[in-house]
């Protein structure tokens, strides 16, 4: 059976220029990540893509917590929380692919690395944004670009 991947679509444009080329890129990876581990690709080639993989989030967490503190975000507790709990995640991915290779379905993958992906993106990410634009400093609008929602 096939598995509709998660993607990245303009619906989840947060508007920062930034942060959205480093969701997609992150998409991006994760999709790559999976197809790696559906092909026919040795646990070495697994786990680099995997090791890219963790390296890419854990550099766009650290961004948008980063940014987000500067912006004064009043969320930014529970945002990182957030974020703690998807690296969780990917440590447990990477324990279950060092102890059994391929033992977790593309399916179950999709779930717990795009389901999160796209729902934190679109609820957490995208609220971060609209708090931002309506509660401009000047870090705000030099790093965001952002016109003031009406
Ligand atoms: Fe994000
Ligand atoms: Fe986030």
């Amino acid at each position: 059976m096939s598995v509709q991947l998660t993607q990245w679509s303009k619906k989840i444009a947060t508007g920062n220029k930034e942060i959205d080329e480093q969701h997609i890129g992150l998409f991006q990876t994760f999709i790559d990540f999976i197809a790696a581990s559906r092909g026919n690709n040795t646990a070495n080639q697994l786990k680099t893509t995997l090791d890219f993989l963790m390296q890419y989030t854990q550099e766009h967490l650290t961004y948008e917590e980063n940014y987000y503190k500067r912006c004064n975000y009043p969320k930014l507790k529970e945002h990182r929380e957030l974020h703690s709990e998807f690296k969780q995640n990917l440590r447990l991915i990477k324990r279950t692919y060092h102890n059994e290779k391929g033992a977790i379905e593309a399916k179950k993958l999709n779930e717990m690395l795009g389901g999160w992906l796209l729902s934190h993106i679109a609820v957490s990410d995208m609220e971060a944004a609209h708090w931002i634009r309506n509660n401009p400093t000047k870090i705000n609008f030099i790093n965001a670009g952002l016109p003031k929602e009406d």
